[in-house]
């Protein structure tokens, strides 16, 4: 069972003036999918702190993916790609571009999010957007191809014989 970190990131959820739905979302959605969510935290939008704790679960092999929401659009304080890319050893480019084309049918703003993904260690990023709505559309999308690749990357996995 693959073990999932959940990060939001929030001004407003950090100083507790709004309620993350998110995260609980990505719980939902993970759990249902046969991994096992071992962490959750939410945190400003500050490209130090969101560095930290995903240097801190990777480096320490805490969780084998860590999910984001959150911080991905236009706002000047959105940063979660830049914490992403920061602490990435390996671009992931194909998991974003396909959240976005899927995304295109539920709204055309979907382009508007720069949600990245990448791997540290043996640690897979992604970054999804910041509404529930949004999170549910995106990841269950994804979520059915995260284990191959987690597979590989874990070393359980050595080739891909497709079904
Ligand atoms: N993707 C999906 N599937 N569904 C959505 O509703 N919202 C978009 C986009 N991606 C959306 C989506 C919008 S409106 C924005 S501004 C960006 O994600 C960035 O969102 P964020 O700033 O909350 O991370």
């Amino acid at each position: 069972m693959y073990r999932v970190a959940i990060i939001t990131s929030s001004d407003a959820g950090y100083r507790k003036e709004r309620e993350d739905a998110s995260g609980p979302v990505i719980r939902e959605i993970v759990e249902q999918n046969g991994y096992q969510a071992v962490s959750y935290v939410v945190l400003p939008d500050e490209q130090q702190m969101l560095e930290e704790e995903m240097k801190k679960i990777a480096d320490e092999d805490l969780a084998d993916l860590i999910v984001t929401t959150g911080g991905t659009g236009f706002s000047p304080r959105d940063c979660m790609p830049e914490a992403t890319l920061a602490v990435s050893e390996r671009m992931v480019p194909g998991i974003p571009e396909a959240m976005r084309a899927y995304s295109l049918r539920f709204t055309k703003r979907s382009m508007l999010s720069r949600a990245a993904a990448g791997i540290r260690k043996k640690t897979l990023i992604v970054n999804l957007p910041g509404s529930p709505k949004a999170v549910r559309e995106c990841l269950e999308y994804i979520i059915t191809e995260l284990d191959h690749g987690l597979g590989i990357l874990r070393g359980t996995k050595t080739n891909c014989a497709r079904k």
